[in-house]
């Protein structure tokens, strides 16, 4: 691909990166869509305030799937779009969204788990290609939902 050949990534290592972009990207797509359930359908007394956080979680989601596909199309690839392809490769399922909102905090802490798994393997494999861009990126999202799931665990229903 024209682009390594100009950033001087190697393209073995660009291949492999990015079927775990593509995997990790599936995860966050899917998890996005639940999330913006979530914010629909939430009720009860915490209504305005989780409404409110869980369309924060799902732009911050969205921002990231466009990162994520950006850096993809840098490393050679050919980011999936399709959700009938994501569906065959997210650690996440699709979920019912009327739940209750105790239930959907809970959710929410257990895909932070599953999305922080992703990155730190992501990190270990860039980390040790020197692919500093990638690690930079991803060392972010992990400092960003690691202090989310502080707050999240500090919040009870
Ligand atoms: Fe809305």
């Amino acid at each position: 691909m024209k682009t390594l050949v100009y950033t001087q990534i190697n393209s073995d290592y660009a291949a492999s990166m990015n079927s775990s972009l593509q995997n990790f990207l599936a995860d966050i797509q899917v998890l996005y869509s639940n999330i913006r359930g979530f914010h629909w359908n939430v009720s009860g007394k915490n209504f305005y305030e989780l409404h409110s956080k869980f369309e924060k979680v799902y732009d911050d989601l969205s921002e990231k799937a466009d990162e994520i596909a950006e850096r993809i199309l840098q490393l050679g690839g050919v980011p999936e779009s399709k959700y009938s392809e994501y569906l065959k490769v997210s650690k996440f399922k699709e979920v019912n969204s009327i739940i209750s909102g105790s239930e959907m905090i809970l959710y929410l802490l257990e895909a932070y788990k599953t999305l922080i798994s992703s990155e730190r393997a992501i990190l270990a494999k860039a980390s040790e290609a020197g692919d500093d861009v990638t690690v930079a990126i991803i060392t972010d999202y992990i400092k960003e939902q690691e202090k989310e799931v502080w707050m999240l665990s500090a919040y009870s229903l």
